[in-house]
């Protein structure tokens, strides 16, 4: 077993594996339980602490396993409960934690709560927002995440019910003081069994304004904004589920929070209200959507970047605790997205890692990300699997709001598809993810990126991810260091120091392909100075120009 202590995950590093990519054991293409058992000396080779499990759980499979149609148990497509009991057991002799995904705002439309509300059971008819239409229409003006209204009506119960994702992810009622405690029964049932905290999906969501009211339309979708999420009884609700379930264990929570903001972010998850030990915010991602939304990009604004990414290491530095993250499930591959997959790839995908790492927080790698594991660079709309990108793609183009070339460069960009391709495991035809015929195509440069090249080249991105982690063990300044933005106006360079007991870490990274000066006073450059981790060969003085998407970190005396 891991060792207990409060607090652990401040030091701890979070892997997130998308099961149905990571390692397929039985040839069906799509990835299991058995697969990621298979793999965990890997994960320890690498060093991580936790492992965070996206949904493993019965799902009629519309929005990948977010659609949930039974809490408690196993797909049959990942394996069976004992098969999770065995990866428990092997990530714990490992010391390693397990965590699991909470998908709580909603559930599938074939779940038996749904069922039973649909056909009106009592004690099961109040579980999901049921209205009558207004006008002809949806009771409101909200639109869903995943294009189209958030209402959708129901034939057998003949009225309209909620669904801020797709039609098949009907919300939950938490109103309702029993769907809370049928949730709050669910999260136990899972730490009984061993798990060692949650992930907890659009957590920010289950409080809605009571009264449902219209609200402005935001791009496509009309609830972004505090009348859908972030509702007046959030904190009641996490402080009351705390209670109910988290006091007493020693586990790691992690709220999913788009639309949060660093004030609500610090309520949340100072330790003294009892909440969540951190949330997922999601400013610095959502920095390059365009007017148009996520699928019309913009060129990436470092300088506004870094000063999203200094508010929050500022406003959570004293209370409260950050996460951080560049890559999940639901973004495309950082090194295409902020680095360059070219000629940089390797350089570019440390630099990204070196910034972040370095922060005040806990880190989170997801699966290939150690790999610089790139876009998929899907060409034809049929190469794609998610319901968010289908959804948008039929829209635009059925609209003819977007021709279909425009609309497929921007899908090629942002699909969440590009993080779930297939794990890179080696260069073999299905890249050692199967040796069947993969759910989602496997991308063709894993001949070239892949785990058992990187893992036998010291100076690949592996090895890189592998020191930084360890890096986080030897130094506390990383974990606990004050954090100090530096260049904030510079268009290239990444700098900042973090401060503990005296000493200074000096973090620096260049984020284009070009060489870029160091503008900083020469006692930036401390005396006794040593360098803790690089992606080129150690220059003569710690304020030499950067090279092409360098990074560093030096230690000053
Ligand atoms: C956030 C999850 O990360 C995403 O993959 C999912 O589609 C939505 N929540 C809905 O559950």
């Amino acid at each position: 077993m891991p060792e207990a202590g409060s607090e652990w995950w401040k030091s701890s590093v979070v892997y997130q594996i998308y099961p149905s990519s990571f390692n397929d054991s039985n040839g069906d293409g799509i990835g299991d339980l058995p697969g990621i058992i298979d793999r965990l000396d890997y994960l320890q080779q690498l060093g991580v602490d936790v492992v965070w499990l996206s949904p493993v759980y019965p799902s009629p499979w519309d929005d990948n396993g977010y659609d949930i149609s039974d809490y408690t148990d196993i797909d049959p497509r990942f394996g069976t409960l004992q098969d999770w009991d065995r990866l428990r057991e092997g990530l714990h002799e490992r010391g390693m934690r397990l965590v699991m995904d909470l998908v709580i705002n909603h559930t599938s439309d074939r779940h038996p709560w749904f069922t039973a509300s649909r056909a009106g059971d009592p004690g099961k008819d109040d579980f999901y927002f049921w209205r009558s239409g207004r006008e002809g229409g949806p009771p409101n003006n909200w639109g869903s995440v995943f294009s189209g209204p958030a209402w959708t009506r129901d034939d057998e119960r003949d009225e309209y019910y909620l669904h801020l994702f797709s039609p098949s992810q009907p919300d939950l009622n938490w109103e309702n003081p029993k769907v809370r405690s049928a949730v709050h029964e669910v999260a136990r049932w899972w730490l009984d069994r061993g798990a060692d905290g949650f992930r907890m999906d659009v957590i920010n969501f289950v409080s809605k304004n009571p009264k449902l009211p219209d609200g402005p339309v935001i791009g496509d979708h009309g609830i972004f904004a505090d009348h859908a999420i972030n509702g007046p009884r959030l904190h009641e609700f996490l402080h009351e589920m705390h209670r109910e379930v988290f006091d007493g264990r020693d586990v790691l929570t992690v709220g999913e929070m788009p639309g949060v903001s660093v004030d609500r972010a610090r309520v949340h998850t100072n330790p003294v209200n009892r909440e969540l030990s951190m949330v997922f915010q999601f400013e610095h991602v959502d920095l390059d959507h365009g007017p148009g939304g996520k699928f019309d990009p913009l060129p990436l604004d470092l300088v506004a970047f870094k000063a999203s990414l200094s508010r929050w290491q500022t406003g959570l530095g004293d209370v409260g605790w950050n996460s951080l993250y560049f890559n999940n499930h639901d973004q495309p591959r950082a090194v295409s997205r902020y680095g360059d997959d070219g000629r940089y790839r390797v350089e570019s995908a440390k630099a990204l890692a070196t910034t972040l790492h370095m922060m005040q927080g806990t880190p989170y790698v997801y699966q290939g990300e150690e790999l610089g594991m790139t876009n998929a660079h899907f060409a034809d709309i049929t190469d794609h699997r998610d319901v968010e990108t289908l959804n948008h793609h039929r829209t635009m183009v059925a609209t003819g709001r977007v021709d279909p070339e425009a609309a497929m460069a921007g899908i090629a960009r942002m699909s969440r598809d590009n993080a779930r391709t297939p794990m890179q495991w080696d260069a073999s035809a299905g890249a050692g993810f199967t040796t069947g015929t993969p759910w989602i195509g496997v991308n063709d440069n894993h001949t070239e990126i892949n785990a058992e090249a990187a893992v036998a080249d010291p100076d690949s991105v592996f090895h890189h991810y592998r020191r930084l982690i360890e890096l986080r063990k030897e130094h506390p300044i990383i974990v606990h260091g004050r954090y100090t933005p530096l260049l904030e106006d510079d268009p290239r360079v990444f700098a900042y120091t973090r401060t503990l007991d005296g000493r200074t870490l000096l973090v620096l990274a260049n984020w284009s392909g070009e060489e870029a000066p160091v503008e900083l006073p020469q006692e930036r450059a401390g005396t006794g100075t040593r360098m803790l981790i690089g992606n080129y060969p150690e220059p003569e003085r710690v304020l030499a120009p950067l090279r092409p998407w360098e990074a560093r970190v030096h230690l000053l005396d």
